[in-house]
């Protein structure tokens, strides 16, 4: 197998893209898919300051790597969310990585700062975890951007987490998530934008770019998420794709292109009147905000 750039021995096959690349032509070929999205997405503007989240596993390790190295002005954001010695190992893999890079990282803590972890939060509102946990995201991302001022939030989905979500979407219809589906959500009133820079790349390609760039991140899944719908889809669509590469990208951006737009009314209209929440300040269509009911419920509940 020879590289499709350079004639050299191949590293790594794509049989979607029917091309093989050695491995600086790879590293070459993720950073074009990162650029080309980020274009043709109108991601993030010049000057903007953009905030990555990184969970110390490999895709937003390598997004930030990659954004680092595309030239951006990017910090990281670590959320510690007290799963126990999974939150350790990611907390570490990150800590380390942005000393290396000579990275900024900026850290919030819920146990610390708010009071509870997930496993407890899970406990008193007797739902999964990855509720609390990711109500928590979605808040605190936002929350941690307006404050350190950056214009963009970054996160490390990919192509085959969004074709997942797509595919669990349209199982079940569910209009008005169908319609939040793009890789940017444009900011407003409170809202920082937020972007999915790597939609064009799989799974199997960023764990090759973080083992051929020397990038140490965490393998392991969530313990939470062991079993769960979503790991379920990937499995599925994988299989799919075996039979005929491409096919998850034809299914995500042909969506994209041809009928998300059809979505977008229903989504426009939950996003209709927002507020500030009495207590904290961020944007709700409530009166007190998601995130703030469920700090204020584990306070209770305990
Ligand atoms: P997940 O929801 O675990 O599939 O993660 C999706 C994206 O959310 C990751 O690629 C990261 O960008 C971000 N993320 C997940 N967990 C964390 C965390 N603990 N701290 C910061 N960002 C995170
Ligand atoms: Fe959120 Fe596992 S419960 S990452
Ligand atoms: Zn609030």
């Amino acid at each position: 197998m020879k590289c499709r750039r350079c004639k050299e021995p191949a590293v790594i096959e794509l049989r979607r893209h029917n091309a093989a690349f050695c491995s600086p032509c790879f590293l070459h070929h993720c950073r074009e898919q990162v650029r080309r999205c980020i274009d043709e997405f109108k991601m993030i503007e010049p000057g903007s300051r953009v905030l990555v989240a990184v969970s110390g596993g490999k895709d937003s390790l390598g997004l930030w790597d990659l954004l680092i190295d595309l030239g951006y002005d990017v910090d990281g954001l670590y959320l510690g969310l007290g799963i126990g010695s999974y939150s350790d190992a990611s907390g570490d893999m990150t800590r380390r990585f942005a000393a290396t890079r000579g990275g900024h990282l900026v850290e919030v803590d819920l146990p610390a700062d708010f009071g509870f972890d997930v496993p407890t939060a899970a406990q008193v509102t007797r739902r999964v975890p990855c509720s609390a946990c990711g109500l928590s995201k979605r808040h605190l991302f936002n929350s941690a951007a307006v404050d350190g001022g950056y214009d963009v939030v970054a996160t490390g989905h990919n192509l085959d987490d969004e074709a997942a979500v797509l595919f669990g979407n349209v199982l079940r219809w569910n209009t008005d998530y169908l319609g939040r589906q793009a890789p940017v959500l444009p900011g407003r009133d409170g809202f920082v934008r937020k972007v999915k820079p790597l939609v064009r790349l799989g799974e199997r390609e960023m764990a090759a770019y973080c083992v051929l760039r020397g990038i140490d991140y965490i393998v392991e899944e969530c313990p939470n998420a062991v079993g769960n719908k979503h790991l379920g889809y990937k499995e599925a669509l994988n299989a799919i794709e075996e039979q005929s590469p491409g096919s998850k990208a034809a299914f995500y951006f042909e969506f994209l292109d041809k009928a998300s737009h059809l979505f977008t009314p229903a989504a426009d209209a939950e996003r209709a009147d927002l507020t500030p929440c009495p207590s904290c300040g961020s944007p709700t269509t409530g009166d007190v905000c998601a995130f703030c009911r469920l700090v204020d419920r584990v306070r209770v509940g305990r």
